[in-house]
């Protein structure tokens, strides 16, 4: 039987895509390696967003051409593979297939056709969705991409390159998929998108059929642009109980002149009413961001505006980033660049904010029970791994509480209804249990579970 190895690197859209080819390639009768000397065809699922991203890449092809069969089929896939186009080929001669995020349901042809090579990163919008068969098996957790691209064309940002223009799928299409994953045990529906509030199709009325299916519990998206927060999407997180009460929204910068340079037109004022208005329906809501720190010409004093924000929103579960040049945008090309030491001291300073605002937020947490989606096992078996409604990771002693089985292995067959369903098997009957947190610090929560959800 033949064997694939894939490996996935940045956003949860490349997860997805990654999931959609393993499914694929599964159907087609082969069997998943984690060993790549031992694998038939090899397929890196390519981030490009920031430079030290996009080399990892790289480096990383030219160890795998070293200890590949010879024969097996090697290739790039995503934002790379957008990027770099042909001179993948040149760069790594070995290669066979380079294939856009918008492509990569051409692969196919290269598994009929080994011999040939295989080029093509268009962008051919949303036919992907429909052209590779749906994941026949859903992970407690489903990530539903519900539109490609994105129009925002922020200076900085290769997306909108290599992603290409936003289009969103048709609703019917969004719930078919939502139906097949809550048929297949999902819980928790994740509706992702490079702008997933921009949906044309309305994010909001998406979000409530979803919440109509009795199974499914738990529904968030990501990631939203801040302008593109219509009220009744904000109102939704007052009246519909299974939107979590987190939402990732970045910022960017704390600095007006920083802002427009990177075009995100939006004012500190505007972002700031858009919070208050989530905390107004919402009063337990929390706020993640994205920043990109050491953009072209940003002094002391934006970056000052950078932390005094961060503060002020006390924003959890955050990203910073060092600014990366990336080429076909037009900040790359802006002058004041700025030095990499100083962006690497500023990138500390504003870790160490955010590690405090995540610090402080998870010991307000201790003492509260929440409901968390178990996601299996740690690494020592010990413990299980689960995420709070904010998206925190909560470590839970196994063996605390009379209602958890003995160990976390059984658990972890239970909290992943494709391996054993969920409503069968002994401990668990759900992925989703009640916690009360027992200790936090500023990477992560403890807790016990309390009883079992019915
Ligand atoms: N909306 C997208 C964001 C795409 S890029 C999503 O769904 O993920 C993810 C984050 O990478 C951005 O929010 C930004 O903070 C960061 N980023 C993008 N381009 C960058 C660059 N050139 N340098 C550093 N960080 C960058
Ligand atoms: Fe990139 Fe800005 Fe869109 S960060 S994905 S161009 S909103």
């Amino acid at each position: 039987m033949q064997t694939f190895y894939i490996k996935t690197f940045g956003c949860q859209m490349n997860v997805y895509d990654g999931q959609r080819i393993e499914s694929m390639l599964r159907g087609r009768g082969m069997l998943q390696t984690e060993d790549v000397a031992a694998a038939d065809i090899i397929i890196l699922n390519t981030c490009a967003v920031r430079e030290k991203a996009s080399n990892k890449v790289f480096s990383e092809l030219g160890r795998i051409r070293d200890r590949k069969k010879p024969d097996a089929l090697f290739g790039i896939i995503g934002c790379v593979a957008r990027e770099e186009g042909a001179n993948s080929f040149r760069r790594i001669p070995e290669l066979n297939f380079v294939l856009g995020p918008q492509s990569y349901h051409k692969l196919p042809e290269i598994l009929d056709n080994p011999d040939a090579r295989l080029l093509n990163i268009d962008l051919s919008g949303l036919e992907k969705f429909d052209a590779l068969p749906p994941a026949t098996e859903s992970p407690a957790v489903a990530y539903i991409p519900i539109q490609e691209g994105c129009n925002h064309c922020c200076t900085y940002c290769i997306v909108p390159y290599t992603r290409g223009r936003e289009l969103s799928r048709p609703f019917d299409d969004v719930m078919r998929d939502v139906h097949a994953a809550a048929d297949n045990g999902a819980v928790e529906i994740c509706f992702l998108g490079q702008n997933v509030n921009g949906y044309k199709n309305s994010l909001a009325n998406l979000i409530k059929e979803t919440a109509k299916i009795e199974s499914i519990k738990r529904i968030r998206f990501t990631s939203s642009y801040p302008t593109e927060m219509s009220d009744d999407l904000i109102a939704l997180f007052g009246t519909e109980p299974k939107l979590l009460p987190f939402l990732n929204m970045p910022i960017q910068s704390g600095s007006s002149d920083v802002l427009t340079r990177m075009n995100r037109p939006y004012s500190l004022d505007l972002y700031i009413d858009i919070v208050n208005k989530l905390r107004a329906v919402q009063p337990d809501i929390q706020i993640s961001s994205d920043f990109i720190v050491g953009f072209p010409g940003e002094t002391d004093a934006d970056f000052e505006m950078t932390c005094d924000i961060a503060r002020q929103i006390g924003y959890i579960n955050s990203y910073s980033f060092k600014y990366s040049p990336r080429p076909h945008t037009a900040a790359a090309l802006m002058k004041d660049q700025i030095p990499e030491n100083v962006k690497k001291q500023r990138l500390k300073i504003l870790d160490d904010i955010l590690t405090e605002n995540n610090r402080r937020f998870n010991e307000s947490c201790v003492g509260q029970t929440m409901e968390c989606l178990i996601e299996g096992p740690d690494k020592t078996g010990k413990h299980l791994l689960a995420r709070t409604p904010y998206m925190q990771q909560c470590i839970i002693d196994v063996g605390a509480n009379e209602n958890s089985p003995n160990n976390a292995h059984e658990n972890r067959a239970n909290a992943h209804p494709t391996k054993s369903p969920i409503s069968s098997g002994p401990g668990f009957h759900s992925p989703l249990q009640s916690v009360k947190i027992t200790s936090a610090n500023k990477c992560s929560l403890r807790g016990e579970i309390v009883k079992t959800e019915s």
